[in-house]
């Protein structure tokens, strides 16, 4: 008898553990593992002292059950391994998943209904309560049958176990600085009693891999009791981590970012050359040239004389670098874990509205260039194809959608549910354009895309958008229909308060400059920020992206991830921006002119001669992985001491 249990025979691609609560047995799982599907197999760790288990003496410690659940499970190695505890049950599986380490990998741990493993969980002594305190108890949090609760017999023996898992739980110390590698999924009821979503946030620093809040509706056994939605949860982790894992191995011993450059050059002895320039500075140029006049002032265009759009360039202009030598940095580890999910380099594609102003393809093209270099992009609310057809071309890659909050929140509520069902893993709320901002290229031109038809398919597709029209309305009555709701001017914090409790989608919010904004979105529950001035296209005259993000990554406090965009055009611009503090950067128009001059192939050309550069800028600054890339390889050229005697 090794102690675990299964309840439904299957034969997955998938091993899920459970581990039961304080005082619970392994039959607490048994309606979450039904609501499994068939490719995740379920198993039940079944504690001393209980069921089958009743003979034997209940365990005196949590590391006494993690010791022995790592014992037991040293030979489920042979599919990916995943790990899930309710309550007191997450702490034995966080201790399990660090025994197991170096003798099965756990791809992801699943820590529901329980605070960070170094807190002090403040249980009561147990053995000081009357049986009846504890039952009232029981009867508060729910998770034992009310039956149970009126047979004496069975009430005593759930209280004998019940006291010794809180003795174990009680005597619990976590080690200073325990931490696993799997990444983390952290799962608390909307109306746990017990915990709330805000001391979640500590679980980050019993991990390396990354960590992800995520809420059930429901009360301490929402896992247990939320069957559906906790499977559909557990379902889309295991399958992106299964996926992901896939996507690994594919490109393990592939070809480094760096090799386009050899490639480009073996080429050139048969006379071939890339199919736009390399520079990708160069790109605006090409495409002032080849584009419509109306598009590539729509694209190209800033707010006001263009102070920020410049702005943003000087920013990463004044930093240089200062490399280090002799590092040999020959394998270079380019990945980053964002929301839990593990990106091959910390680049993601801008949300750009109306793609199809530049090219017939569009945001389809783009899907697909972004899913062949492996990258995410974040599709706009304001796309040219509908968000469905966009997922169509993406492939396993992780798809982002970035959401304007429409005035109509029933608009607002289908774009979430329309984002989910797609499979779309992350959404990106943007909070720098309750109005588009002054943009002289547009204004002269007399054009806006969305006035014209393009970028407003999410909302001609969309069943609410719809219910607000008379039927077989024409496409001016859309249009018109689309301006009077599309962007709610009105927005404030509670939106985002309102859209995080819509969802259980991790939510980035884009266009933070101000430390104050970044600390109030943190506190709403944001799972990450953007820093950006929207590419210099809202308000002119603000700071340079570059320049605010020093201060919101310290007001972050490594609370979340924070990205960066407006500016970036080079590999070395990445560096920049993750020396000084962002976990990864987006990058708008050089794809956006890749997909007007060339479709979906001047995309790729885009982001591979980004990532060549990247990888040649680890490479020439001895960094081999994201991790060595740090403030002191800056430096900035207003404060650099002046050389002259
Ligand atoms: C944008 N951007 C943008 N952002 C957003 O959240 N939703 C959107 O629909 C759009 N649309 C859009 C259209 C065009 C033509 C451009 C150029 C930009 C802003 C974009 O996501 C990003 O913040 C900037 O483009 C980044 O700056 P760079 O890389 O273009 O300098
Ligand atoms: C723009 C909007 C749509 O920048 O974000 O044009």
């Amino acid at each position: 008898m090794n102690g675990i249990r299964t309840f439904h025979d299957r034969d997955g691609t998938a091993r899920l553990v459970c581990f039961p609560h304080a005082g619970g047995n392994a039959r607490a799982f048994s309606a979450l593992s039904a609501a499994l599907p068939d490719d995740i197999e379920v198993h039940v760790v079944q504690y001393p002292g209980r069921h089958e288990r009743r003979g034997e003496p209940c365990a005196e410690g949590i590391e006494d059950l993690a010791a022995e659940a790592a014992a037991a499970l040293a030979g489920y190695d042979d599919r990916p391994l995943f790990l899930l505890g309710q309550s007191m049950g997450a702490l034995v599986a966080f201790e399990t998943a660090r025994r197991l380490r170096g003798r099965a990998a756990v791809t992801r741990l699943f820590a529901s209904a329980a605070r960070p493993p170094s807190e002090d969980w403040g249980e009561p002594d147990l053995d000081a309560l009357a049986d009846e305190r504890i039952v009232g108890e029981l009867r508060r949090l729910g998770g034992v049958p009310e039956p149970v609760l009126n047979e004496p017999e069975l009430v005593d023996e759930a209280l004998r176990q019940l006291r010794a898992d809180v003795r174990a739980l009680r005597r619990y110390r976590c080690a200073d600085g325990a931490a696993v590698t799997a990444p983390l999924t952290v799962v608390v009821g909307s109306g746990d009693p017990k915990n709330s979503v805000s001391q979640m946030r500590d679980w980050a620093q019993h991990t390396t891999g990354g960590h992800v809040v995520e809420t059930l509706q429901g009360g301490h056994f929402a896992l247990t009791e939320r069957t559906a939605e906790a499977a559909a949860l557990l379902t889309r982790y295991v399958r992106a981590d299964i996926g992901e894992r896939a996507v690994d191995g594919e490109r393990a011993g592939g070809a480094a970012p760096a090799d386009l450059v050899r490639e480009i050059l073996v080429a050139g002895v048969d006379g071939r050359r890339p199919p736009l320039s390399t520079d990708l500075t160069a790109l605006e140029e090409a495409a002032r040239t080849k584009l419509a006049p109306d598009a590539f002032a729509y694209v190209a265009g800033t707010a006001g004389s263009g102070d920020t759009g410049r702005a943003n360039r000087a920013a990463f202009a004044r930093r240089r670098l200062v490399p280090r030598m002799l590092r040999g940095a020959v394998h270079r580890d380019l990945t980053v874990r964002l929301a839990g999910q593990l990106l091959p380099a910390p680049v993601l594609l801008a949300p750009v509205a109306a793609q199809t102003v530049v090219h017939p393809e569009g945001e389809l093209a783009t899907a697909r260039a972004a899913a062949e270099v492996g990258l995410p992009f974040v599709l706009s609310t304001f796309s040219g194809h509908s968000l469905e057809e966009v997922a169509g071309q993406s492939g396993r890659t992780p798809r982002w959608f970035q959401l304007y909050l429409p005035s109509d929140r029933a608009v607002a509520e289908s774009l979430v549910r329309r984002a989910e069902a797609g499979g779309y893993t992350a959404l990106v709320v943007t909070v720098d354009a309750s109005y588009l901002g002054f943009r002289p290229m547009e204004l002269d031109n007399a054009y806006s895309p969305f006035l014209r038809g393009a970028g407003i398919a999410n909302f001609t597709t969309d069943p609410a958008f719809r219910a607000g029209l008379p039927d077989g309305a024409d496409p001016v009555a859309m249009v018109r229909r689309w301006a009077e709701i599309s962007i709610d001017p009105a927005i404030r914090w509670d939106a985002l308060a309102w859209l995080l409790e819509l969802t259980d989608l991790p939510v980035f919010v884009k266009g933070i400059l101000h430390p104050d904004d970044a600390r109030m979105a943190v506190e709403c529950g944001a799972h990450g920020l953007v820093v950006s001035n929207h590419g210099g296209r809202q308000l002119d005259g603000s700071t340079a992206a570059l320049d605010a993000l020093p201060a919101v990554r310290t007001a972050v406090a490594g609370r979340v991830p924070v990205l960066l965009d407006s500016g970036v055009r080079s590999g070395t611009d990445v560096v920049k921006a993750l020396a000084l503090g962002a976990d990864a950067v987006l990058v708008g128009r050089p794809y956006v002119y890749g997909l007007g001059l060339s479709g979906q192939r001047g995309v790729e050309h885009v982001l591979r001669c980004l990532l060549a550069d990247l990888d040649l800028a680890l490479a020439l600054t001895g960094c081999a992985s994201l991790a060595d890339i740090t403030p002191d390889l800056i430096t900035d050229e207003r404060f650099r001491p002046s050389l002259a005697k």
